[in-house]
């Protein structure tokens, strides 16, 4: 921290440059001013608005006063960096239109701005974001897995017109939420058929930028400090599938965090937060922030071996990242506070869980080919014990048991975890047994819900 400190007062020393520089600049610009905000408590500008801009804040503060008081709040207010900035597009734009405001003027705003917008003042975590599974990977789902979107959670099996404004419920309310969608629009350029509001992480927007920087650091206060919290990842990191948050709470880690948190320092600069700032790490620590000779991040996948999504873990490689590389990167962040001894034996236990795990998995493989092979498989897996339990098997209780050996979370590793996976696997087993035995299919499936929790 301390050389970084001596590297934060160069790069202030910078920035105040620049801003005489730019005062130098737009001191040729006539009509330079600051906005009158009757209500207006605190905000120190040190760049003015251009009037175009004044006026979109000031008749926004009667309009909107909510979104106006959170972008005051932000370091991008105090910087200059306006509604003019972010909401404005040229004409040509796909996604141009004019509020109500700015109609009949030569100024087109967008309620949608992609990360192509950002991309203009801060291209390297664009750049860095875009590589990650948090971009074009997490989008692709509801793009895919229309089968399962539409015709059965969006009720197309019991008869709901494909196109109906029901079949589109499942889709908006969820998938699009966690990993966004495709936003579609209409002839006047606004967003139809439930395809926005989204705080989906892998938004496609009509101007062609992908991801959404907005879900860790809401709008409109855009924090620094806000996306370093766990809580920043919560609303997706949660729940049957992936409890990555609720592992945190009850790791080590989450336990200091929940009774220290309050008095960690937060909003350290860029990179100059560090172990004294807090003392256990954060999800944004392990994943994302600098720490030590570590550089911050955008890109979440750096820093992973295994994945730890999908139905067998193998070492990532490819557009998920480079699995030896990110192993010696995370090792990286725990060095800064635990000894290499703790950490090697940590990371042992984890890869000894993963292969416990995807031996489960081989068996289940195994059977499974058995039973097709028989003609012993129903066609409609939903309806089929076997295969319903199978699913369980990766996508529930064993990526609990990966996640939780992962992230110190003893309980979900375990209960929800390892103890589930046995018992799904006798069952499977018997399943199995049944059916080769009898050289038929049981006439219910034995699981007829969305069983083990
Ligand atoms: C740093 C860029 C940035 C600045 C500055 C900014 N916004 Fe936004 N705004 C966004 C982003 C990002 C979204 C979310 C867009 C999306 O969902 O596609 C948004 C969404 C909105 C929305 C639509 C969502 C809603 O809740 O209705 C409105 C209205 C809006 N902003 C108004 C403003 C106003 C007024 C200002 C100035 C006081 C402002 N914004 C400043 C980036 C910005
Ligand atoms: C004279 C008042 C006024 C001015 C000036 C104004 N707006 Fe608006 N704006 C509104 C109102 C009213 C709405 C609609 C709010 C609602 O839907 O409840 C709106 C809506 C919006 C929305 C949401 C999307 C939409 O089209 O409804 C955005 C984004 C927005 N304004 C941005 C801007 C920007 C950027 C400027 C400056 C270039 C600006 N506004 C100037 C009054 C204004
Ligand atoms: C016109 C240039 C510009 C645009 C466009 C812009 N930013 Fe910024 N941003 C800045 C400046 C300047 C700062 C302040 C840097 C500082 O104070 O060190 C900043 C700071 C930030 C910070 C750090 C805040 C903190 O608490 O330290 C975040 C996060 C951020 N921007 C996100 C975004 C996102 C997300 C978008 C797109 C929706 C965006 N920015 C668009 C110029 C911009
Ligand atoms: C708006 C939802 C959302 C938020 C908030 C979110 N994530 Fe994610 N995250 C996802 C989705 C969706 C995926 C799955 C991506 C895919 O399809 O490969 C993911 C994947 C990941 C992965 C694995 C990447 C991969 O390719 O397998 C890591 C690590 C991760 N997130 C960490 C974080 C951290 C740390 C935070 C908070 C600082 C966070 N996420 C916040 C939705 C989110
Ligand atoms: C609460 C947020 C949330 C919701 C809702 C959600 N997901 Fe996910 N999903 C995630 C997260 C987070 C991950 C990443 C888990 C990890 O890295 O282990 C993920 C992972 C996935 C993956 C594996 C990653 C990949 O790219 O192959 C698929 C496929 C997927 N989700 C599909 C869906 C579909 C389809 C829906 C809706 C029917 C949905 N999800 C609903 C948060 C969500
Ligand atoms: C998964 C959560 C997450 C998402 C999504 C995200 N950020 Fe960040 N961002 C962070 C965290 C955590 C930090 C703080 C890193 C640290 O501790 O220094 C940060 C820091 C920043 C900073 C401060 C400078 C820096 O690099 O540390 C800027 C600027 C920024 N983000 C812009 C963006 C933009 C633009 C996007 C969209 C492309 C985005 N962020 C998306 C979590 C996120
Ligand atoms: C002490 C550091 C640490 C903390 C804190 C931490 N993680 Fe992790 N995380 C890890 C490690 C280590 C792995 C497994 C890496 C590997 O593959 O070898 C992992 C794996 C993951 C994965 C699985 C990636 C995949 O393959 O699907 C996700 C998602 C994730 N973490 C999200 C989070 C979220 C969200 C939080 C906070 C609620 C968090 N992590 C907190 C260290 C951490
Ligand atoms: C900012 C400092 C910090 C970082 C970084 C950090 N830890 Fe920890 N860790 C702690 C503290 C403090 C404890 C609590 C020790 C106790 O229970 O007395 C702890 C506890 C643990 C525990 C519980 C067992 C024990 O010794 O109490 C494990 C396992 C663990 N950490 C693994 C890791 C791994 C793996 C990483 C890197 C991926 C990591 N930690 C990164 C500070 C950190």
């Amino acid at each position: 921290m301390r050389v970084k400190k001596k590297r934060l007062g160069i790069s202030l020393l910078i920035a105040c440059l620049a801003v005489l520089v730019s005062v130098s600049l737009w001191a040729d610009t006539p009509k330079v001013g600051y906005p009158n905000l009757a209500k207006t408590k605190e905000i120190v500008i040190k760049r003015g608005f251009s009037p175009e801009a004044i006026k979109c804040i000031e008749c926004h503060a009667q309009k909107t006063p909510g979104i106006v008081e959170s972008w005051k709040k932000s370091r991008m207010a105090h910087a200059g960096v306006s509604c003019y900035d972010c909401h404005v597009v040229p004409k040509s734009s796909p996604m141009a239109s004019q509020c109500e405001g700015v109609k009949n003027t030569n100024i087109y705003t967008s309620p949608m701005v992609s990360p192509k917008t950002c991309a203009k003042c801060h291209p390297t975590e664009v750049e860095q974001f875009e590589k990650s599974g948090h971009a074009r990977l997490a989008g692709k789902p509801t793009e895919k897995l229309v089968k399962l979107i539409y015709d059965l959670e969006g009720g197309g099996f019991i008869g709901i017109p494909k196109r109906d404004t029901r079949n589109w419920a499942s889709r908006a309310v969820s998938c699009q939420m966690c990993h966004g969608g495709k936003i579609e629009l209409g002839p006047d350029h606004k967003p139809i058929k439930n395809t926005w509001p989204q705080s989906g992480i892998g938004t496609r927007y009509p101007d062609g930028g992908i991801g959404n920087c907005t879900v860790c650091h809401t709008r409109h206060t855009f924090s620094i400090a806000e996306a370093r919290k766990p809580e920043a990842c919560a609303s997706c990191h949660l729940g049957p599938d992936h409890p990555d948050i609720e592992i945190y709470y009850e790791s080590k880690h989450g336990q200091i965090f929940l009774a220290e948190g309050e008095k960690w320092k937060w909003n350290s600069a860029p990179e100059t937060w560090e172990p004294g700032d807090y003392t256990a790490p954060t999800c944004a620590t392990c994943h994302m922030s600098g720490i030590g000779a570590l550089k911050t991040t955008h890109n979440v996948n750096e820093r992973l071996k295994w994945d730890l999504v999908h139905k067998k873990s193998v070492v990532r490689s490819g557009e998920r990242g480079d699995g030896e590389k990110g192993r010696k990167l995370m090792v990286q962040v725990c060095a800064n506070c635990h000894s290499t001894l703790h950490t090697q034996q940590f990371m042992s236990s984890l890869d000894n869980a993963v292969a416990l795990y995807n031996t489960y998995w081989d068996g289940a493989v195994k059977m499974f080919n058995d039973l097709k092979a028989k003609g012993l498989l129903k066609k409609d897996k939903w309806s089929d014990g076997y295969q319903e339990l199978m699913y369980y098997l990766w996508h529930h209780v064993g990526r609990r048991a990966r996640h939780g050996a992962a992230m110190n979370g003893p309980d979900y590793a375990h209960w929800h975890g390892f103890f589930q996976i046995f018992q799904v696997y006798k069952d499977m087993q018997a399943i199995y047994q049944y059916r080769i035995k009898h050289n038929k299919i049981e006439e219910l499936s034995t699981v007829m819900s969305s069983a083990p929790y």
